[in-house]
């Protein structure tokens, strides 16, 4: 199955203020702030939605396409992502612009003050897919990126008769209900957490009847609740992997993504390939940052075993 992942490509900048920000803000002069935190730990971690799921998906031993833009600062990161069996050829360099960073700084109290750039992600507008890749792709995942664009690629894949799932994530909040209305209507299935599908219901006034009702479908995450699957009349209810210790959540619904797609590549059952989805998300939790972890598959099978029955069918991955 040839899988393409559209989607952004991002550094995560995050820092450690060892104080408390509060203490900093002082009433009365609140409009005249000028502040700067002494942070005592900077990391820049390689992410973004797009780069996570594919990245995930070739620890699974598939060859995923990445189309999306990046920045003067991504050669170093398609060299990784390269090493580790990513197609990046449908990477578009922007080199007038650094890639899409976010920039957050955690105080010790964990509270956060961060800032979104988008860079080259805004540069995505016009990319369209029959230029990124030689060969029409078996599904096409339409992940958060600069909203025109994901909203382009919609098109594009209705239009063309591709597979498209539609994974808007944390821009429900910036598409407007038109926006979600049109995405929803191309698409043959939707993948969303519980949080995102309210957004989407409420915003559109779609009810998940009607939603349904159509012929699509519907995968909502749920977080250490598990997953639903909700396809051709059935409700298919996924547990989750349980973990020992949760070091970040960053990045889990990327790799969930990655597994269900891994499973549907292999042609399995609805339960197995949510089953895949939950191991993989497995790993990204233990770990902090969204790409720091890594298997082999015999290992991943046999993990995925200690929980859950396969009947053998994983043995096709050895
Ligand atoms: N605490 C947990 N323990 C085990 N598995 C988890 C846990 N949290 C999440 N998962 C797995 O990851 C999947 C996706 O999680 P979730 O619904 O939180 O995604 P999300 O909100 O999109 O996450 P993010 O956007 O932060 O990556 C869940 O369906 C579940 O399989
Ligand atoms: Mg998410």
């Amino acid at each position: 199955m040839k899988i393409v992942v559209s989607g952004s490509i991002a550094f995560d900048y995050l820092m450690k203020f060892p104080g408390k920000f509060r203490d900093h803000f002082i009433e009365g002069a609140l409009d005249r702030v000028s502040l700067s935190f002494l942070v005592e730990d900077l990391a820049r971690e390689r992410g973004g939605s797009g780069a996570n799921i594919a990245f995930n998906l070739a620890l699974l031993g598939e060859r995923p396409i990445l189309m999306g833009t990046a920045g003067r600062d991504f050669p170093e990161y398609r060299q990784w992502l390269d090493d580790h069996g990513v197609d990046t050829s449908a990477v578009r360099d922007i080199p007038e612009v650094f890639s899409a960073s976010f920039f957050v700084n955690t105080d010790s109290e964990n509270n956060q003050i961060g800032s979104f750039y988008t860079g080259a992600m805004a540069y995505s507008k016009g990319y369209r897919l029959a230029e990124a890749v030689s060969e029409t792709p078996d599904i096409v995942l339409n992940s958060p990126s600069d909203p025109k664009f994901m909203l382009e690629l919609a098109d594009e894949l209705f239009t063309g008769g591709i597979r498209h799932m539609f994974d808007p994530s944390q821009q429900v909040i910036w598409l407007e209900a038109d926006d979600l209305h049109y995405g929803i209507a191309r698409c043959n299935m939707l993948i969303v957490n519980e949080y995102e599908w309210e957004m989407v219901a409420k915003k559109t006034g779609l009810t998940r009847e009607q939603f349904l009702g159509e012929g699509k479908m519907l995968i909502v995450t749920a977080g250490d609740a598990g997953s639903h699957i909700y396809v051709e009349g059935e409700h298919v209810q996924v547990p989750v992997f349980p973990v020992d210790r949760v070091a970040d959540p960053t990045g889990v619904g990327d790799a969930y993504r990655a597994g269900l797609l891994k499973g549907m590549a292999s042609g399995f059952d609805w339960l197995l390939c949510g089953q895949i989805g939950s191991v993989a998300a497995a790993y990204v939790l233990e770990r902090s940052g969204t790409q720091n972890h890594s298997y082999t598959l015999p290992e991943f099978v046999t993990r995925f075993r200690t929980q859950f029955d396969d009947g053998g069918r994983l043995d096709a991955w050895l």
